[in-house]
């Protein structure tokens, strides 16, 4: 199999920081959207690969799946590229209307170039409303967060506008809440574990592991603790990473299945948006997500991630939940550090 190489590119191509003065109102529209890539590439992305190249051509943006970045072992139709970029694109339509752009988004059908995921394209201008601007607000917010989270539940009313964030995208969520289906999907996450324990599989994600002093612009960190939820695959016995994955997803306040009707590059593309849309709006209320996303790249598995939610062809198996505070240092009482006259 022909494993893709990590591309070597220096640090400074991806910042993370990106603040409202990147976009000069002023400026030509080409150079509007440009600026606005910023806030795009902030999407979350399978190992964190990026797999997103743009084409900007005077009001329009075109996204493509940088197939150089498709993970050729993992993810070999490139369906979790797509994925990524259809996040992509969302957050880049979150973007326009921040600044006031009014868009259309399309995605890419059958007869479209075939690295083609979606475009965007400028038509005027309104503000943006109340509920675009909270989710806007979330996009630096947004991170993946591999911890246990706290002992509380997701409210109902919250999971019921995921839901809707999801068809408001054109795809599909599905709370898993029985005993029996988390059950079954921990079972799975365990068999897709084990089965990604060939050479080919731990090589391409090794790839992608971040170590220490390693400061390119893209792969995941491989810190022990609430890093990288593969990391038991690089370095353990598959026996750790499964009991410790089982137990996350037993413990979930929130396991969900972002899914389709059709499984096409169209469906996987609405599939990115509506899962930065969930991750968006859950991120405004102070939730936290990770992904158990391993059953869906194992062939034999998928329809059966399918068949446990429920609902058309399984995306994206996520966890939401609230992050655990981390304990604060202690400080010196007042009087302490307080001087007297003289003193
Ligand atoms: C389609 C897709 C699948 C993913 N699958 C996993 C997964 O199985 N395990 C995991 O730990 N993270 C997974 N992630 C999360 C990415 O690793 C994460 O988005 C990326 O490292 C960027 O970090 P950020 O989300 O904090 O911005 C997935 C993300 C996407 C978009």
């Amino acid at each position: 199999m022909n494993i893709a190489r990590r591309p070597t590119l220096p640090s400074s191509v991806a910042p993370r920081a990106v603040t409202d003065a990147d976009v000069p109102a002023d400026a030509r529209p080409d150079e509007r959207l440009t600026a606005m890539l910023r806030w795009a590439v902030q999407a979350p992305s399978v190992l964190n690969t990026q797999p997103w190249r743009f084409r900007v051509d005077g009001d329009r943006v075109s996204v493509f799946v940088d197939r150089s970045r498709v993970l050729a072992a993992v993810d070999p139709e490139g369906r979790e590229a797509v994925v990524s970029c259809g996040a992509a694109l969302f957050t880049l339509r979150l973007a326009a209307r921040h600044y006031g752009e009014t868009v259309a988004v399309e995605v890419a059908g059958p007869d479209d170039a075939p690295d083609l995921v979606g475009t965007l394209r400028l038509t005027g201008h309104a503000p943006p409303t109340a509920s675009e601007e909270t989710l806007f607000r979330a996009i630096k917010a947004r991170h993946t967060n591999r911890a246990p989270y706290a002992d509380l539940e997701v409210p109902v009313g919250l999971l019921a506008r995921l839901h809707g964030a999801s068809e408001a995208e054109g795809a599909r969520l599905h709370v898993l809440t029985a005993d029996a289906d988390k059950a079954a999907l921990a079972d799975l996450v365990g068999r897709a574990i084990r089965a990604q324990s060939d050479h080919e599989s731990l090589e391409e994600i090794g790839a992608w592991a971040r170590g220490a002093g390693d400061d390119r612009p893209d792969g995941v960190a491989d810190v022990p603790w609430g890093g990288w939820g593969r990391m038991g695959h690089l370095h353990a016995d598959p026996r750790f990473a499964i009991a410790e994955t089982r137990a996350l997803v037993a413990g979930a306040p929130a396991l969900l299945v972002v899914a389709t009707d059709a499984d096409d590059r169209a469906a996987w593309a609405l599939a990115g948006a509506a899962l930065q849309h969930v991750l968006l709006l859950g991120a405004a209320h102070g939730l936290a997500a990770s992904y158990f996303n391993q059953p869906t790249e194992v062939d034999d598995l998928r329809p059966e991630v399918s068949a446990v939610a429920g609902v058309g062809h399984a995306q994206v198996v996520l966890r939401l939940g609230t992050p655990v505070e981390t304990p604060g240092t202690p400080r010196r009482p007042i009087d302490d550090v307080l001087a007297t006259a003289g003193g």
